[in-house]
């Protein structure tokens, strides 16, 4: 099957990473929108273009079904995207709220996702269906997204940064910390650093590849031999390299 991965930039290749482990056999189209990333701080309207723009493209070039492996671009695009593309299995994000509120014992959830994500009555649809008790709290951690897409995770960059947007949070009372980004995966290293030992870090991508293998599965046996893998920047063909080195961290996140 050709399955169509998108997202603003490299967060998405977190779960194509995570997919590949799962389908390997599976054929990929990776789409980062590098032209227009980061779509946290954009309007939304904006943001919605340059999705439709990304589906359309890979639409275009067989993909059976699609995985916008953004929580961004989910939470202002999936409804519409459904109801435009009706013949395409669509799959998205969702920040992993559901399962930290649930593991949780007695300590808070903190969510960490861009600025657009926040602002969402998706997110904060999510947050009342799920958190009965009012434990859940959220911030933004936009600047991580510039970080990865300039490959700067040295700790000398990150770990202040983060120490400044958390300065005013009590790191002590959560349980569990939820990365509502793709992008953020790469920074789970630099986020447990700064939480105490024993913050549990959560993401959403498991849950997102376990739909999208029950898609694959239920659409036909396993593909024979080894699925490749093509990367696109804002639909024009580009050399793997460039990708794989974040595939390569991937391997420590
Ligand atoms: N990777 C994205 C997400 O999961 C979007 C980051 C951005 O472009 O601001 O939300």
């Amino acid at each position: 099957m050709k399955i169509g991965v998108f997202d603003s930039g490299i967060g998405g290749l977190s779960v194509l990473h995570e997919a590949r482990k799962v389908l390997p056999n599976e054929h990929y189209l990776y789409y980062a929108d590098t032209s227009h990333v980061p779509y946290g701080t954009k309007p939304k309207d904006e943001i919605r273009g340059y999705i439709f723009a990304a589906i359309s493209f890979l639409r275009d070039q067989g993909c059976e079904a699609l995985v916008v492996a953004c929580n961004t671009a989910t939470s202002v695009a999936i409804d519409d995207l459904r109801r435009t593309f009706t013949t395409l299995p669509i799959i998205g994000m969702e920040p992993a709220v559901k399962p930290a509120v649930q593991a949780n014992h007695h300590q808070r959830v903190l969510v960490l996702a861009t600025e657009m994500t926040l602002k969402e009555p998706k997110f904060h649809n999510l947050v009342s269906k799920v958190d009965n008790e009012g434990i859940v709290d959220y911030l933004s951690l936009q600047e991580l997204v510039l970080f990865s897409e300039r490959f700067d995770f040295a700790e000398a960059t990150v770990i202040p940064y983060l120490r400044a947007r958390l300065a005013q949070v009590n790191l002590a009372c959560y349980g569990h910390v939820v990365l509502g980004c793709t992008h953020f995966i790469y920074f789970r290293p630099h986020i447990q650093q700064v939480f105490p030992a024993g913050t549990v870090i959560l993401d959403g991508n498991a849950g997102t590849v376990q739909h999208l293998r029950n898609l694959v599965t239920g659409f036909r046996p396993e593909a024979p031999a080894a699925g490749q893998v093509q990367f696109f920047h804002s639909g024009v063909l580009a050399p793997a390299a460039g990708f794989e080195r974040y595939l390569d961290l991937l391997d420590r996140c």
